[in-house]
């Protein structure tokens, strides 16, 4: 079981995700109403297979915030034994459909379907995850394109803060395809121009490399993984890992967690995200971003 306590002095700014995701999607709601007037509804696609708790509660918090924005959402629920012809069958018809200006499959997907497959089926043009081949060799190239939602809404929230970052020594703790790399990349970008180090499970001595990182983001998905002591003074962590720990003083059975041991490391960090309320909030504000970004670029070319 992991120590995570959440009680205790606490020195460090807590980083308001909710905060800056609400301005981020009232932002959106203003483009969303713009598209309106001139009869383009703007609407995403999502996709679920199966019936995985965490994907069913990220599904549900799309689906509200798609409302609340003022936008429509496709909701397509599937069993988890859906053929893999099926599911790229689905995604054909809703490349073709015109009504349908984005497409998001919920992952991880079952077992017995390729994931890349899957993900290159969609019409880049309607990939507002950010995930397809040619996002991510947008994003590398620095080129414009569908920013993945976590990565780009992590660099809004440290940009809403005005945290330096130029020539910030920067620590990226995970190097999965859908946080580390691509936020690795994007902090790099020269416009943001952040040094940046990758850390991951092959990484010898992990916290002589956090404790020199003025920016440090944990992206590897393990509760209670970056303790005090990896955190040097005064720095400004990030927590995107969503953990469940189990609880069993929660009625669900199960508490939320990062991969921060959250109170101790708030002492010595100078701004922190918690979990739940940080960086989570921004992902979906920034899927709706994405969603008005498709469907004004869809809208233009008639
Ligand atoms: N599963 C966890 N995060 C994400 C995400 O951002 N997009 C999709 N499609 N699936 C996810």
């Amino acid at each position: 079981m992991v120590p995570v306590r959440y009680t205790g002095a606490v020195s460090a700014i807590r980083i308001n995700g909710k905060e800056t995701a609400r301005k981020k999607r009232e932002e959106a709601a203003a483009r969303a109403a713009l598209l309106r007037e001139r009869g383009i509804v703007p609407c995403l696609a999502v996709v679920l297979l199966g019936e995985d708790p965490a994907s069913l509660s990220y599904v549900s918090a799309k689906e509200r915030a798609l409302e609340e924005t003022g936008m429509a959402g496709r909701d397509i629920r599937l069993p988890a034994e859906t053929s893999e012809e099926d599911l790229l069958a689905l995604i054909a018809e809703l490349n073709r459909d015109t009504t349908v200006h984005g497409i998001l499959v919920q992952l991880p997907l079952p077992g017995h379907i390729t994931g890349d497959r899957v993900i290159t089926a969609i019409d880049p043009r309607k990939d507002v995850d950010g995930f397809h081949p040619v996002s991510v060799g947008n994003l590398v190239l620095g080129r414009p394109g569908f920013l993945p939602c976590t990565p780009h809404g992590v660099l809004v929230l440290l940009q809403e803060l005005e945290i330096p970052l130029s020539g910030a020594r920067t620590v990226v703790l995970g190097r999965s395809n859908l946080v580390g790399k691509p936020l690795a990349n994007l902090l790099s970008r020269r416009e943001v121009n952040a040094t940046v180090t990758i850390c991951h499970t092959g990484t010898r001595d992990l916290a002589a490399h956090t404790r020199e990182a003025d920016i440090l983001i944990a992206a590897a998905g393990r509760a209670g993984l970056v303790t005090a002591d990896m955190i040097k003074e005064g720095a400004v962590v990030i927590d995107v890992g969503v953990n469940r720990v189990p609880d069993s003083g929660m009625k669900r059975g199960y508490r939320l967690c990062g991969d921060v041991d959250f109170v101790p490391a708030a002492e010595k960090a100078s701004y922190i995200t918690p979990v739940p309320g940080g960086v989570g909030p921004m992902t979906i504000a920034m899927l709706m971003q994405n969603v008005i970004e498709a469907a004004e670029a869809q809208g233009a070319a008639g």
